[in-house]
């Protein structure tokens, strides 16, 4: 998982000046966030938190919010972190499978993330949510990228041309294949003004029946999923309305997992 400080380094430095600001989607997080996790919830753990705007939303909503980001993303974090009010926000820059980070969390949640690396790394990760960072009675809450809709993306490219006045100044080529052996997505984009210099993300992809079975054994269970703010309910679940489900198929490129500790 050597490219992921690279990848995510270098494309945060293309968007910063478009994306390093909280926006709608951190409010409607922050939403989901109370929704799910109730009126108990008060430590956050943010993993992978990217520029921290959703952290800055969390704890401007007054929760008391750590974050975790590898890459150069997290540089943007301590400008974003005003107006805090009775909130706060600890921001490491570090690796989420090597921190040491103190108690437990009322809520982990990693937004549009989960999926790098092998079944393996994503099973460590769980393992470390159930075993040292979610409280007893918490709720995780973990962004999934769905497979039917990246597939469907398999083999488009396009062409971005800079948009200064939104503040994306670069112009890039963006390439989508998705590999049905591994369930996995590569996205593999490239600046004009670096024509010979590419980075890619590969991006595991699961249903949600794939990600229960992920979570066997890992100490966490899967409680409900959640397409574009409607439950549906984990798999096994009373099957859920038509609509919500031609929109998994077709639409959402990722879910969101709601996840609790799994009876012992
Ligand atoms: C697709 S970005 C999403 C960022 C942010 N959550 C958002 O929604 O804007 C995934 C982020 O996870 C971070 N990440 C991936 N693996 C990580 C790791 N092992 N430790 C810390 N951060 C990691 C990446 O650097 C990247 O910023």
């Amino acid at each position: 998982m050597e490219w992921v400080r690279e990848f995510y380094s270098v494309t945060g430095a293309w968007w910063a000046r478009a994306d390093a600001r909280v926006t709608e989607r951190d409010a409607s997080r922050v939403e989901a966030l109370r929704s799910h996790g109730g009126p108990g919830v008060r430590r956050v753990l943010e993993l992978g938190a990217g520029y921290g705007a959703t952290a800055v939303a969390t704890a401007r909503a007054g929760y008391a919010v750590t974050a975790v980001e590898l890459s150069d993303r997290a540089d943007h974090a301590a400008g974003l972190a005003t107006g805090l009010g009775a909130g706060s926000l600890t921001f490491h820059k570090e690796d989420f499978y090597a921190v040491r980070l103190d108690g437990r969390f009322d809520a982990v949640t990693y937004w549009n993330g989960f999926g790098i690396g092998a079944d393996a790394d994503q099973r460590r990760l769980l393992h470390r949510i159930a075993d040292h960072w979610l409280a007893p009675a918490g709720v995780a809450l973990i962004d999934v990228f769905n497979p039917f809709v990246w597939a469907g993306w398999d083999g488009d490219e396009e062409h971005l041309l800079p948009d200064p006045e939104a503040g994306y100044d670069h112009e890039l080529y963006e390439r989508t294949r998705f590999d049905p052996v591994t369930c996995a997505a590569t996205d593999t984009w490239r600046s004009a003004a670096e024509p010979g210099r590419e980075v890619s993300q590969t991006l595991r992809c699961y249903t949600p029946a794939d990600l229960a079975l992920l979570l066997a054994g890992t100490g966490l269970e899967l409680a409900d999923v959640v397409v574009d703010g409607r439950s549906i309910g984990p798999p096994g679940a009373p099957a859920a309305p038509s609509t919500v489900t031609r929109e998994l198929l077709h639409q959402h490129h990722e879910y969101l997992a709601v996840l609790r500790h799994a009876p012992a």
